[in-house]
């Protein structure tokens, strides 16, 4: 049961699409006739067959050995889902889809330079074999984790895949993190193999991503036995290999047309780790088991993205994050459906790339982030104006909340005017998308992203853990198991249970770290994070991760870092009595950050103050700086211990 309508029941009309709100926006009738979730019955149908009812989800995978159970719950907050099933990703994602579709592309690839490459199913399945034999030939086996450090290149999936072939569980770093970054992730993970690449363009310049790759070697505390590199650059950059490492093309041709049977898991088995940030200062390593999270995610990019085998399919997300690895690999190639797979910058060389691709690809279904709109809208409608996107079948988002304003904007130039636009709400930890509207059956709200889905039991609460009334801020919580929920932290089960999960009366209860709403017809708006997570540019940090690298440059006594609106990021900075907060200064910090993070964490500002405001407890008013940065009004600050500093932020901020 859950809080989002009356009685924990879904309000009258919810189901026949009449919701009425005045900002309600019907789908087009001609969407809905043919969306593959068009019966407003599956809602009923979760709640009246409780978990037992994400066998439909499996029923989307071909199994080795079909799960009599779906769930077991009897170790909460551990729950195992479809625990006797057994099944190999990536024979899900590739092998099953040759008899209808070998010839079918899988993946189109463009790169920075206008190089264009593609694959299809049949191509796929070579040279993941051919990857997963090579893998195999420098000692991985099954259970060890790959870590793959590379930038927007198929290398990147096919490593995915390879290694989900052989049962060896893939640790994706983003490609824009720090040498610092890797090193931490590779021992985090316990990671003896890496797959690199020599480097990538940045613009028109050739940057090396060996050496980063190098360097953290040195900075790490274990070994690595192996590292595959992929020969990005050519003639551009050549980076000499040692004896343990690798070129990927040579491994790939030495074992060309060679056949891997996929390795059989356990549906709990461990899929892939991914690091991400928490409430506190180190990113943690989330789990996400085989079964339930490819069921999960290959379901909602049915249900949700509308997706089917015959669309061309673009997830603009970068696989280092999850958005990628759930809705850039696993669910379109799970449904075998041809992906759009794109390297460059939205920008280059013109503002109308995106546009361009989508008209060239005739691409029916595009997922991106509110970031990349409020870019698109900054650049001006003349770009997407200028292409024929009438290919257009159905539009998303996931990352932010979406404002109303830059909704209507994308539905307007990019969606035709009449495109569904969905407004996912997911997390890395949730694995898939768990709550936005069904297109095909209910009308959206712009800036809401909507009810939770069929089988997810969301919550809004309040400090008890009781539902907040409609349009009361709250928390929001999921009070029961779902398939794509990650299987743990790989910092063990005591930190996956404090981090994640409230016993509560009635049962555990998972903590999103996410403030919300509800209103009455059951739709949630997001109001943000509530713990110390902040969401910029498309990427997850942690305040006190970012903060302890500012502090480390020297003459800084003391951060607070905050997201505003557009996207940036902005240190409050204090120094030593004795030092000038200069440019030098400014440029330190960057560095620092660039350094420990990633040129991804670099802050578009930084702003000296001679205090940060502080509760009497002496807790950073993180959310007076938001608002600051924001140049938003603010309330009350007499609650502050140093309310007289408030003023001179604000004049700092305003002089920036
Ligand atoms: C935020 C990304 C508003 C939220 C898939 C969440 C959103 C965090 C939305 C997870 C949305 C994600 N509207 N906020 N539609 N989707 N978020 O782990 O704060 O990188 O907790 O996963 O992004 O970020 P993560």
């Amino acid at each position: 049961m859950n809080n989002l309508g009356a009685d924990g029941r879904w309000p009258d009309g919810f189901a026949d699409g009449s919701v009425d709100g005045d900002d309600a926006v019907a789908p087009p009738t001609a969407f809905r006739d043919r969306a593959v979730a068009s019966d407003a019955g599956i809602y009923e149908a979760f709640a009246t067959e409780g978990p037992d009812a994400w066998r439909r989800a499996a029923d989307l995978l071909d199994w080795e050995r079909p799960p009599e159970t779906v769930l077991d719950d009897g170790d909460p907050p551990f729950y195992e889902w479809f625990p006797d099933g057994r099944l190999n990703a990536s024979a899900n994602c590739v092998d099953r889809h040759l008899d209808d579709r070998r010839n079918q592309l899988a993946i189109r690839w463009f790169g920075k330079r206008g190089e264009r490459r593609s694959y299809t199913y049949l191509d796929l399945h070579r040279e993941v074999n051919a990857l997963a034999a090579g893998l195999r030939e420098r000692g991985v086996e099954e259970g060890d984790v790959v870590t793959l450090y590379l930038p927007m290149i198929p290398e990147l999936s096919i490593a995915m895949l390879a290694c989900a072939r052989i049962g060896a569980p893939h640790n994706v770093v983003f490609a824009g993190l720090s040498a610092e970054a890797l090193a931490t992730r590779l021992d985090a993970a316990d990671s003896a193999y890496l797959i690199t690449c020599d480097g990538y363009y940045r613009r028109e310049d050739a940057f090396n991503q060996k050496s980063k790759a190098d360097n953290a070697r040195l900075r790490m505390d274990g070994d690595l036995d192996a590292t595959v590199v992929v020969d990005r650059l050519g003639d551009a950059l050549d980076v000499p290999l040692g004896d343990d490492e690798h070129e990927y093309a040579a491994l790939v041709d030495a074992h060309d047309g060679e056949v891997v049977e996929p390795v059989a898991r356990d549906a709990t088995d461990l899929l892939f780790v991914m690091y991400t940030s928490g409430t506190t200062g180190r990113p943690k390593g989330v789990e996400h088991a085989t079964g339930g999270y490819l069921a999960h995610v290959a379901w909602t990019t049915r249900n949700v993205l509308d997706v089917r085998p015959d669309d061309t399919y673009w997830c603009a997300a970068d696989i280092g994050w999850i958005t990628g690895h759930s809705y850039g690999v696993y669910g379109p190639l799970s449904l075998g459906t041809t992906t759009v797979l794109y390297e460059g910058s939205p920008d280059y060389p013109d503002r109308d790339r995106v546009w361009d691709l989508i008209e060239r690809n005739a691409v029916s279904v595009f997922y991106t982030s509110p970031t990349a709109i409020r870019s698109f809208m900054k650049w001006g409608a003349e770009y997407p104006d200028a292409h024929d996107l009438s290919s257009i079948r159905l539009l998303g988002t996931v990352g932010e909340s979406i404002t109303p304003k830059a909704w209507r904007w994308y539905r307007e130039h990019v969606g035709g005017g009449d495109a569904p636009i969905v407004d996912t709400w997911w997390q890395t930890e949730t694995g898939a998308i768990a709550l936005a509207t069904l297109p095909g059956i209910a009308p959206m709200k712009p800036g809401k992203v909507g009810p939770p889905l069929p089988g997810i039991d969301a919550r809004v609460v309040d400090e008890d853990g009781e539902p907040v009334a409609p349009g009361e801020p709250g928390y929001l919580t999921i009070g029961s198991p779902w398939p794509g929920m990650l299987r743990g932290l790989r910092e063990g089960d005591e930190r996956y249970r404090r981090e994640y999960w409230v016993e509560a009366d009635d049962g555990w209860r998972y903590r999103t770290g996410d403030g919300a709403t509800v209103d009455e017809d059951g739709y949630v708006t997001i109001l943000g994070r509530v713990d110390d997570v902040i969401n910029v540019r498309a990427h997850r940090f942690n305040t006190a991760e970012l903060e302890s690298a500012i502090v480390g440059a020297d003459g800084v006594t003391e951060a607070a870092v905050v997201g505003d609106d557009d996207g940036q990021i902005v240190a409050y900075v204090t120094t030593r009595g004795d030092v000038d907060p200069d440019g030098t200064l400014r440029a330190a910090i960057a560095e620092r950050l660039a350094e420990s993070v990633g040129d991804v964490a670099r802050p578009d500002r930084v702003v000296f103050t001679p205090e940060l405001p502080k509760t009497r407890s002496g807790k950073i008013m993180r959310r007076l700086l938001e608002d600051i940065a924001r140049g938003e009004e603010f309330g009350d600050v007499s609650a502050l211990r140093n309310p007289e500093v408030v003023g001179e932020i604000e004049s700092a901020v305003r002089s920036e």
